[in-house]
């Protein structure tokens, strides 16, 4: 629809349908028995004359027959017929569900990224959805908090990096609105929620503006430079506000700052939160904060519906309503539904999902999302040696991770055994659960029961030690599947103990003591405290969350087939005292080396090392690499960064490379290490090869408290770093 067309649709709505745009429901709340209804919803304490085919959004409805039936009711009871904007919580994949961010993010191949993304969009639009609720962009640098795993990661430059790939894959070219298979891009959550203090979920978060401009909000702003269409805002309090109510974070730097004139939606009920933070007396001074702050949508709550009648008899706060009403009709609008409401959908079927280039996609992300932190020889495994393969992942169809299971289905993951059955023969290979992956069902509630049937039931613990020994004792070599279980990441899942279960260490103990060569994988959400045990390990491999593919593409990298390439993309700390530890930390004026002062009086613990267990940019492969650095230059806006980069093993490989900024003295404090570029070389065997990487000068820049960009001339230096070598280069400008 034409711009005036749609401003004449606008001047029509009464100030009753305006108000009803800028309200989204679950969708639970507006079906019952496959039709809407307003019955559940009046447990929210909505107006009762509230009309439901009026309400601008709903969420969480992923199946195509829903939604027909929500659009076509809402067009038949909707007096100008404006089409329902369906929104969910598809986070790294609808149906054919992708490692998750934590992990895609240390794969550094933001093509593969990217085309991951437009794959799920994909799979979006071919059922019906118009905007999906991720990219996460929240930075973390503390494990405690579950949400880490829908993060990509600590690192400013890698998050950027996931920020911009993810948004595009999704969204594809604008230039003509959003073209089909591609869907609106919802990034959250605005803004630092990943930093709560003492990792509590929900909790506060503070810290200096410098910090803000230079790490936290940039993959934020990459985004809104890729132009994400949505963001949403934060639960937390930032500086002393909460982020859903502050009009200096939404209006001063969001749309004045960043140029977003998208939507904003608030996370859910957090425009209500407003009172329980204190920032709100009640209700309605909560509703007037979330318009004066600019947020467009009320999520699952009745503050916008009750408290907005009323004060939009003050004329400057029925402009504010205004304002939010027209980026909601100009969304729906790019999304093109004025013209086709069913958008994607198919009257008869389902859209195409886990098609077979879907899934080779995911095994090509799994293979490039495990990281190998350890390995002595053991791995890859020999085709012909019996393997024991002991732990609960053996088998198990649970590694989607927390938020898959909004559209994902367990039934479709193929598990780890699958996949080994592709490369080794079956009378080679022993599995015994080695421990129960859940202690109870309980916590699934009304999923008990299908969660028990999908896993099996819970045996006792002593009985599947001595199995899991006994299957050791008959290998040549144990491959031990442990780590976390996908409820134990997440959102409601800080946790302030990061070590392994007792019942795990005592098995690891038990199968190290049989004396075969003992290969962790490690399945988690997090990164975790595994310095009591990491010794035992001969290699270690973290495959995170690894999604519908991870039995492929793990079994893939197990067997040699493939060769793990990725990076850690947050640090594993040696233990919870020791955090938020994380690589692009300030030197502070007591280093631990070249420090005049005597040891007591350095930067440091009595009773721990300063360094991780594991740091950001570890990661193994297969093969061998060595590098130099070749010749630089510094062109008006760009510097140049030439270096050759060398395989040194018989077989083609591919490899990470990471550039890294070091501190110079400068006006505000830098990071001792920054990472501000990456390259990912795929070379034949023994294959030479030059490289040059041109990166704009103002990555040499920084933010001030006050926000402003400082650049100054002088001499950089820069470390690169390939395979677990550095070297160093110092450039002039
Ligand atoms: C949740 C999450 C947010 C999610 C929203 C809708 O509380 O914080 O990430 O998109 O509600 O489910």
């Amino acid at each position: 629809m034409d711009s005036e067309k749609l401003k004449e649709l606008f001047q029509q709505l009464t100030p009753e349908e305006k108000i009803a745009q800028t309200i989204q429901l679950n969708g639970s709340l507006v079906i019952e028995n496959e039709v809407m209804t307003t019955g559940p919803m009046h447990d929210l304490g909505l107006p009762p004359n509230l009309k439901i085919h009026e309400i601008g959004s709903i969420y969480n409805v992923n199946d195509y027959q829903k939604l027909i039936q929500l659009q076509r009711e809402t067009l038949e009871h909707s007096r100008l017929k404006i089409p329902m904007l369906f929104m969910s919580d598809v986070i790294y994949g609808f149906r054919t569900i992708f490692p998750i961010p934590l992990a895609q993010a240390g794969s550094y191949d933001f093509d593969l990224i990217e085309q991951a993304a437009e794959m799920t969009a994909k799979e979006c639009y071919q059922n019906g959805l118009h905007v999906i609720f991720s990219p996460m962009l929240d930075l973390v640098r503390d494990p405690r908090w579950g949400r880490v795993m829908e993060s990509p990661g600590e690192d400013v430059y890698t998050a950027k990096r996931f920020a911009q790939s993810v948004v595009t894959g999704y969204q594809g070219d604008l230039t003509h609105g959003l073209a089909e298979n591609h869907v609106a891009a919802c990034i959250k959550h605005f803004a630092g929620y990943g930093a709560p203090e003492a990792g509590r979920e929900y909790n506060t978060v503070d810290m200096s503006n410098q910090r803000l401009f230079n790490e936290y909000l940039q993959p934020y702003q990459a985004a809104i430079e890729a132009q994400a269409l949505l963001v949403m805002t934060a639960f937390n309090v930032l500086n002393g506000e909460p982020a859903t109510g502050s009009r200096w974070l939404n209006r001063e730097i969001l749309r004045e700052r960043f140029g977003f004139d998208g939507v904003l939606v608030s996370d859910h009920a957090a425009i209500k939160e407003l009172v329980p933070h204190g920032f709100a007396k009640d209700e309605r001074e909560a509703a007037q904060k979330g318009l004066e702050a600019g947020v467009d949508f009320d999520m699952m709550t009745s503050v916008y519906a009750t408290h907005l009648p009323e004060l939009i008899k003050q004329p400057e706060l029925a402009a504010l309503l205004d304002e939010a009403v027209w980026r909601i009709l100009v969304l729906k609008n790019q999304l093109g539904l004025f013209e086709n409401p069913y958008r994607g959908l198919r009257t008869q079927h389902t859209g195409e999902v886990l098609s077979d280039e879907a899934k080779e996609l995911a095994v090509k992300l799994v293979e490039k999302s495990c990281v190998l932190l350890k390995n002595d020889g053991s791995l890859p495994l020999k085709k012909d040696q019996t393997v024991a393969v002991i732990g609960p992942y053996g088998e198990s169809r649970l590694t989607l991770g927390f938020w898959a299971s909004v559209s994902g289905k367990p039934q479709d993951t193929i598990p780890l055994k699958t996949g080994l059955l592709q490369h080794f023969a079956a009378e080679n290979l022993i599995f015994a659960r080695g421990y129960n992956l859940f202690d109870s069902y309980e916590q699934f509630g009304p999923l008990k029961a299908g969660i028990e049937q999908l896993n099996g039931p819970i045996e006792p613990e002593d009985q599947l030690l001595v199995e899991a020994v006994k299957a050791a004792e008959a290998a040549e070599v144990i491959v031990l599947t442990f780590g976390e279980q996908f409820m134990e990441s997440g959102e409601g899942a800080s946790k302030a103990h990061l070590q392994l279960p007792l019942k795990q260490i005592r098995l690891i103990q038990a199968l190290k003591k049989t004396g075969k060569p003992l290969i962790g994988v490690l399945y988690t959400g997090r990164p975790l405290v595994l310095t009591q045990v990491e010794p035992l390990f001969d290699s270690l491999l973290l495959v995170w969350y690894p999604g519908t593919m991870g039995g492929i593409g793990i079994a893939n990298l197990l067997s040699g087939q493939a060769s793990p390439t990725a990076k850690l993309s947050m640090t594993f700390p040696r233990s919870e005292g020791q955090i938020p530890i994380y690589s692009a930390q300030l030197p502070t004026g007591r280093p631990l080396t070249d420090s005049e002062h005597s040891d007591r009086f350095l930067s440091k613990y009595r009773d721990e090392s300063n360094e991780p267990l594991f740091a950001f940019g570890t990661g193994l492969s297969y093969g061998m690499f060595t590098g130099e650095w070749l010749e630089s230059a510094v062109l008006s806006e760009t510097i140049q960064l030439d270096y050759r980069i060398k395989n040194q093993a018989e077989v083609a490989g591919e490899t990470v490379v990471q550039i890294y900024l070091l501190q110079r003295p400068a006006s505000m404090v830098r990071p001792s290490r920054q990472l501000i570029a990456s390259d990912l070389v795929l070379l034949a065997p023994q294959e030479d090869k030059e490289k040059r990487l041109s990166l704009p000068i103002s990555v040499l820049g920084f933010y001030d408290n006050q926000g402003a960009k400082h650049l100054s001339n002088g001499t950089y230096r820069f470390l690169m770093r390939i395979d677990q070598k550095e070297t160093l280069l110092a450039v002039t400008i």
